[in-house]
């Protein structure tokens, strides 16, 4: 069931779409205090694992300390280099690929490179800029801000279903590609089915009818729930499921947490992903994806689990394409639109979402702990 009755406004202007003030003001209130889901504990597992991305105009590190991850800035505080240009690795040492100062855990020196040239030590400016790292299930979240809440409490409504992912489920892939098009764009179409029969007339085919939708509104996040038809797909769905030891629910889940983490379900899957802008009418679309590994080691529950891992990632990626190729002829409309636009109650999930970018972007709302971008942070303590 729809929560609203009657359409609803277009709160979003096409100029939140394109404007670098809206995009300036979105980093830093939406953006800034928000943690971001990024990897996974597989991507990081032995000590000396590291990966490293650039989001939101912010090079980062994260690595695996004997067991502890830690995420830092990924420039030196020596002559600026990128530590690494790596997308990922593993290295017995944090190292500079430049003049090679090595880092410990806590973002301070470690063996430096004919260290008495550097005498008296400048302690306060040779350590690492730290961010805060932590895990839900096994995903691994960043924050870029100093202070403001822990991982555990940003993601209060939705800690309870996405500390699952992990578990039963195992990391299958992750994929990411950039969009020519404002972030928003993508986010406000995983927020409605009304796309789904001319988007995605092979693989969805139609939406879901009012009686068999369930939609959750609040400030922090929206949910949609739907019970997918019982097809042939859907029965070997459950077929496989059950052989895994893996009860069956029949639920489709999406649960997107302001402003960009989408976390969305059926029993054979569970899949993160977050958008991040990259400027006013760009953005980057990240995508974790997990498939059921279930409880039985069984040969039989093996090869099913194989089988489910490629066919559920194959349609995975293939559904992320369907909504990509819509997203720069959204963008493009936008750009020349005359329209205030117009959201039915089947899309009043992107309302929830507008009212949320606004409330925390302009207005009386603004949100308390964002600090400015500029705004300096502690170096390293140890
Ligand atoms: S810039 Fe990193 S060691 Fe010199
Ligand atoms: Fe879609």
């Amino acid at each position: 069931m729809f929560t609203n009755q009657h359409h609803l406004k277009h709160l979003l202007r096409p100029h939140h779409y394109t404007s670098e003030e809206q995009y300036r003001a979105e980093l830093r209130h939406l953006f800034q205090p928000a943690w971001h889901p990024v990897a996974t504990t597989s991507d990081l597992a032995r000590p000396g694992d590291f990966i490293t991305l650039d989001l939101l105009e912010t090079p980062f590190i994260i690595r695996n300390f004997d067991g502890e991850l830690r995420a830092f800035l990924n420039v030196c505080p020596h002559r600026h280099s990128k530590l690494t240009e790596k997308p990922r690795g593993h290295a017995e040492k944090l190292r500079c690929q430049y003049h090679g100062w090595e880092f410990n855990k806590d973002g301070g020196t470690g063996k430096i490179p004919d260290a008495k040239v550097f005498r008296p030590w400048d302690r306060e400016n040779s350590c690492l800029k730290k961010f805060r790292v932590d895990t839900c299930g096994d995903l691994v979240f960043v924050n870029f801000s100093a202070s403001g809440p822990g991982l555990r409490e940003w993601l209060a409504p939705v800690w309870d279903v996405w500390r699952h992912y992990g578990g039963a489920y195992r990391h299958a892939a992750t994929w990411e590609k950039e969009f020519a098009c404002n972030w928003k764009v993508v986010l406000e179409n995983s927020l409605e089915s009304y796309h789904i029969p001319e988007v995605h007339p092979h693989t969805f085919k139609e939406f879901p009818a009012e009686e068999n939708v369930w939609h959750e509104l609040t400030e922090r996040f929206s949910s949609f729930k739907t019970l997918p038809p019982s097809d042939f797909a859907g029965r070997a769905q459950a077929w496989m499921v059950r052989r895994m030891g893996q009860p069956v629910t029949n639920e489709y889940w999406h649960q997107v947490l302001h402003p960009h983490a989408t976390g969305s379900s059926l029993d054979s899957f569970r899949m993160m992903q977050c958008v991040f802008p990259t400027g006013p009418a760009t953005c980057r679309y990240r995508c974790i994806f997990f498939t059921l590994r279930g409880t039985r080691t069984n040969p039989l529950a093996w090869v099913l689990y194989r089988t489910l891992k490629s066919i559920a990632t194959a349609i995975g990626k293939k559904v992320f394409a369907e909504d990509g190729s819509i997203y720069l002829g959204i963008q493009r409309g936008m750009e020349a639109s005359p329209f205030p636009g117009v959201i039915g109650t089947r899309e009043e999930r992107v309302y929830q979402f507008q009212k949320y970018v606004l409330d925390n972007t302009k207005g009386p709302r603004e949100l308390p702990q964002a600090p400015a971008p500029s705004e300096p942070t502690p170096v390293c303590a140890g």
